[in-house]
Order: C-alpha cells, then structure tokens, then sequence
C-alpha cells in the first residue's frame, strides 16, 4: 500500500542543519565506511573535553561496550558552564507553571542555581561521585537542577515518575540502593494543590538505604517533616555558594539511572553513561528538530520519562537551546492551552505524543486556528505509533501543511532517537519513521535467520553496532542487561540489540514500526509490562490467576485488559458484585504502581486457556480482547471449552 508523500518545505530546508537527501545519505554513507571515524570527529567537534579521548569504540568484550575511553568531561559543564561566553543572558529554561505563572531562567541563573544546589547536596548530605539519589518531582525548574547538580559532582540521578506510588518509588529506591531523594511537597495540578511528599513518607520504610530527604516546597501545603532525614529545599539553599567546581568524569561514568518495563513484574534500571549519551542527545537536537539558536523548542514530557530527560533537560541545553518546561495539564484549561502557549512563547519547536495529539483533536478540531501558530517549524511525535488521521490533523491544522512532523522512534535504552525524519530533507509519510539517522545501524531482521527482511515482510526492529547513547546495563543485574537485549537476534555470528518492537519496510525502504513483540503495552505512550500489573493483581488474596494484555483504545493507543480468575468465584462477601471487585482490584494497581497503570477492562473467567504444559495462551486472549472471532487451532490447549467461555463472556 503506497502512502501520501510530503517533500520538506522548501524555504524551511535552506537553511536546515540537514538540507537534502544528499547530505543524509552523505552522512549515512560516511558512517558506514569509517564508523570510529564518522563518531570519533563528532565527539571532538560536538563535547568540551577536560582530557581528550584514547579510542573512540572498544567493543572487546561486548555487549558491554565502551565508548571514548580515556576521555573526561562532565555533563553538566556541556550543559551550562560552556554557554556562559556567548549565552549568559540567553533563556535556558522558560518554565510555565500550572496556574499561568512564567519565569525565565538564563544560563547564568541556571548555572548559579545548579552550583548551589551542588553545594547543598555535598556539604549537607554528603553526596559522593557514584552515590545514587533519586529524584521524585513535579515539573519545576528545581527538577532539572536537581538533575544537573547530580550530573556536576557525578552522583547517579534516577528520576521517578511524579505518577507512580509509594510501593513503586520504595522498589526503585531499593533497587538502586539510594541514599537520597530529592521531593516537592507537591505542585499544582488544573490549578489545585497536590501533594507528592506523603508518597516519599511512605515509600522510606523500615530498613530504607535512605537517610536524607531534600523537599522544595512549590505548594507550600501542610507536610510532615521527619526530624534529622527531612530538610527544606528553601532553607538550605539559601547561603549556597555559586561556584562548585564540576568533577572530572571518566566517558564511561555513569550518569543516570531510569526504570523502565520489561517481560518480567520487577521494572530494569537502564543505565545510561555520559560522553556517548549527552554527544547524541546534543547532535539529535541539532539534526531532527533542526534548533537554531534563536529558537524556543517546547517538549510536553515529564521528565520522569526518558523523552524529558533527553529532550528537555540533556539535549537542548548541551546545545545551548531554549527549552520550555510546563508544569500543567495541556488539556487545562481547555484544549487551547498548548496552542495558547505556542503564541505566548513563539515556539518554533513542538514535540509531543500521539496520544495527546487525538486528545487535543477530539476535544478542539478547529481550536488550533484561533491562535497564531506561525512561529512552528517542527512537530514532533514520540512514544507510539501515531495513526494516520492524527497525523494529518497535526500535519494541516497544527503546521498549516508548512511544517515537517518528525514520528520519532526510539527507547529508554536507545537514549536517544533512532529512527527518524530529518525536517528539511527526509520526505515524509503519515505514521511513519520513515529512516535511520547517520551513525545508527538499524535494520529490520529476520529473527529466525538474522538477514535484513524484504519490502512488505516484518520483521524485529535490531541495531546492529553499539552506539554513542545505547545502554549499559541494567542496574545490578549483568545476566538481565544480555538476556533481554541481546538475546534473541544473531546477525553473521554477532548478538545484536534488540528493540522489542517489530517494523517492516516500504518500497522506498522507510521503516513502519508496528509495536511491541513482547510483553510490553504502551498506554499512553507509557511503557507498562504486563507482569508487572498481573503481579499487582495477584497481591489481593481473591484472585487465583491473571493473565493481562494490550487492547486497542482510541485516544491511549493500548488500553490494559485483565482476565481474572477468583479463588471463590464472585461469592466473596467483602464484594457487592463484580464492580465492588474491579473497583477493589484497580485500588490496588493504584496502590502497588499508580494511576497510570489502571485496568480498562477487567473480566473474572472461570479458567484461562492453557497449553498441556500450562503455558497461558496470550495470542488468544489477546484477540478476544480485541474483539476478533477465533479461529486457530486451540485443541492443543488443555481445556479448549474455556475459550468459548471466554469469548462470549467478552464479545457476547
Ligand atoms: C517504546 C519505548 C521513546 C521515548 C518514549 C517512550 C514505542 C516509541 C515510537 C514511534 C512507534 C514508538 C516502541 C518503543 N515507540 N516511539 N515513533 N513509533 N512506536 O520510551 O517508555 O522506553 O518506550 O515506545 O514500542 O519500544 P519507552
């Protein structure tokens, strides 16, 4: 099936970074005949080394690979100290709080802000290069200072998601053993107060590795303060000095740490180290949303998911940008709040997720034209595949058809993007990724035979040679890091990484990701594992068995569907009727993840269908969910009577 193509905007492509097909295809080229070569003049020309680098690749005992060996650096000097020359007056940062307030934040300020709050970290609590310390914030400025003073005196950041819970925040504190978390009392949210303080008392238990709590009050509302653990932001800073000298960072320290989902219910901590990550962080910025340096550049992640950290803290400020942080809902208070803010701040960049976008297109078709929105060059889109009558919406209403949209394709272990249109040369497709960015060896194989597929054939999404920004490791868990990534594809004899996600190719080559092949759903553009919500499920002592998949949903993209099988059947006297036990079973996901990982569906079975062997038959469950007939072959289960059950207790 052949797609509508739209060449780059013509005027826009002039001046691009990336100005033809010619030049990618240069670039591309370059890099696949001297890889250490094309990577190696970009580190120097792209980082400001405090001792140059020795090699450029070492991949010797691989998958555990090392990038610009010998050099040292430290991130948050390419993210601040190297601006002040020519920047210091320039806007870092233009934060736009939840109830319309806005501060500016120049590189001076920023620079002076981090510095302090270094300080702080060192000399109240001690924190030491390699200490990890996690972070559990709203989106305020504090966060990405807190962010950039862990990167300046090398400790370990490992940013929790503001939506998780209490159970979630104490495993991922436990897990990276850390000794510190930085808090707000709590932020606003559609203007009311809400409070994320109360999360972190509960997540620090008996025997918690955390001894200091540092909370910077936003809301200023009511909190309880553990004496000797729990310090004021506020208090503390206040007689900081200014100068902290950075520490000097070996290329391979690491510099963050950020769960994400995987096939089993414990979240992996991908680690991410510092010269590979912040080199491709910088030159994506650069490359796919083509910044330049009077431009305004506003991603609506949080920065507790890789995209906030990539590209809103790490990225545009290593390139000496203007990022926009907002703290608000973009539905509130209407579906015109983005656009509002696209006017006020002349933003010439704008990057989102899919499932925002039909949000904001169900609720406004026509609102975008009530603004001017003459200021965008490039949308993009990250996170999920986008369907194509959101992307037109966006393409025409959004960029009045004059603007590129970039359909981003990569992972919390990719660091950065992958795959992706470059605004003023790649020829664009609705939903589409369309092609791997220079220096990125991604291929689409056949997971049976490690060849590349042909046009039309899907195959797995795999990378086939180590780059700059790829993970490595999974926090204190060697076996885990290969098993999961490199585990499945071999190309002529080599492990290659493994994305999760299959794709096939056009005619014209350009990759289509068509979604996960594991486990994973992605709600919202939100990683969720399914054995992780089953796990959740199975903490009430009612249910016997669970088995969870993806459903399509409308406006999440995957919505999560349970089949639950209860120990009593639903004669447990605690439960009016199945509502009263859904409700009770979605309390718990509240309680064991957060909100973000409620069920849209949850049905009690009287069995699940099961192999001889007892494996559950997820294909199955999968397309009733969807609503689809079955009509495989299922007399190999152990019960195949149980699907017709199941089907007409679904579809009816
Ligand atoms: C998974 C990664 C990438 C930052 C945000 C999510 C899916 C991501 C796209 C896209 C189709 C996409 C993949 C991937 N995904 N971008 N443009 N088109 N699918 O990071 O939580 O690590 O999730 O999101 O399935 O594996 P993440």
């Amino acid at each position: 099936m052949s797609k509508q193509i739209f060449q780059p905007n013509a005027e826009f492509a002039k001046n691009a970074n990336i100005g033809s097909m010619d030049e990618y295809n240069k670039l591309m080229n370059k890099s696949k005949d001297n890889y250490e070569g094309f990577w190696g003049e970009y580190a120097k020309e792209k980082l400001d080394w405090i001792k140059p680098f020795d090699s450029v690749l070492d991949e010797s005992n691989a998958p555990f690979v090392k990038w610009f060996d010998g050099g040292k650096l430290n991130v948050s000097a390419q993210c601040i100290d190297r601006h002040l020359d020519t920047r210091k007056n320039k806007a870092a940062i233009i934060f736009e709080g939840d109830r319309g307030d806005v501060q500016t934040i120049t590189y001076l300020d920023l620079y002076k802000n981090v510095n302090k709050f270094s300080n702080l970290l060192k000399e109240d609590f001690g924190v030491k290069k390699g200490d990890r310390v996690v972070i559990y914030m709203p989106m305020i400025p504090e966060a990405a200072y807190a962010m950039l003073a862990c990167a300046r005196i090398g400790a370990i950041h490992s940013i929790v998601f503001g939506g998780f819970s209490s159970e979630a925040l104490k495993d991922r504190i436990e897990d990276a053993e850390a000794k510190v978390v930085i808090t707000a009392d709590g932020a606003y949210r559609k203007t009311k107060p809400y409070m994320l303080k109360p999360v972190v008392d509960a997540a620090i238990t008996e025997g918690s590795p955390v001894e200091k709590v540092l909370v910077v009050e936003r809301n200023n509302e009511e909190v309880t303060w553990v004496a000797g653990r729990d310090y004021s932001y506020n208090e503390l800073i206040k007689n900081k000095s200014t100068h902290c000298r950075y520490e000097e960072m070996d290329s391979e320290d690491p510099l963050f740490l950020l769960y994400t989902s995987g096939s089993t219910g414990k979240p992996k901590g991908v680690q991410h180290n510092s010269a590979g990550y912040i080199l491709w962080a910088q030159m994506t910025m650069e490359w796919v949303f083509d910044v330049k340096e009077n431009d305004t550049y506003w991603c609506t992640a949080d920065v507790g998911w890789i995209t906030g950290h990539t590209y809103i803290v790490y990225g545009p400020l290593a390139m000496g940008a203007t990022t926009v942080m907002f703290e608000g809902v973009i539905t509130y208070p209407d579906a015109g709040r983005p656009w509002a803010m696209v006017e006020n701040h002349r933003i010439n960049q704008f990057y989102t997720a899919p499932t925002a976008i039909r949000v904001l297109h169900k609720m406004g078709e026509d609102t975008p034209k009530k603004y001017d929105l003459s200021s965008l060059k490039v949308l993009g889109t990250v996170g999920e595949p986008i369907d194509p009558p959101a992307w037109k919406w966006y393409y025409e209403e959004v960029g009045s058809s004059k603007c590129a949209i970039v359909d981003t394709y990569w992972q919390t272990e990719t660091g950065g993007h992958i795959v992706s249109p470059l605004p003023g040369a790649t020829p664009i497709k609705p939903a589409c990724a369309t092609l791997p960015l220079p220096g990125i060896m991604a291929e689409i194989l056949d997971p049976e035979t490690g060849e590349k597929v042909t046009e039309g054939e899907s195959g797995y999404m795999c990378i086939t040679k180590p780059w700059p920004s790829q993970i490595r490791g999974v926090w204190g868990d060697e076996e885990r890091y290969v098993k999961s990534y490199f585990g499945d594809v071999t190309k002529d004899g080599k492990a290659v990484y493994f994305t999760g996600d299959g794709a096939n190719y056009d005619e014209d080559g350009y990759i289509t990701i068509t979604g996960r092949t594991d486990d994973v759903i992605n709600v919202s553009g939100h990683r969720m594992g399914t054995a992780e919500v089953e796990a959740a499920l199975k903490k009430e002592s009612e249910v016997a068995e669970v088995a969870v998949v993806g459903k399509p949903h409308e406006l999440k993209g995957e919505g999560i569907f349970a089949y639950v099988v209860l120990k009593h059947g639903l004669d447990d006297s605690r439960f009016e009727d199945d509502v009263a036990m859904m409700k009770n079973l979605n309390g718990i996901i509240k309680k064991e993840i957060g909100a973000i990982a409620v069920c849209d569906d949850i049905v009690f079975i009287p069995g699940l269908p099961k192999t001889r062997s007892g494996k559950i038959m997820r294909r199955i469950l999968r397309a009733i969910a969807k609503g689809e007939k079955i009509t495989q072959d299922i007399s190999t289960l152990e019960d195949p009577s149980v699907v017709a059950t199941i089907e007409k207790m679904v579809n009816g």
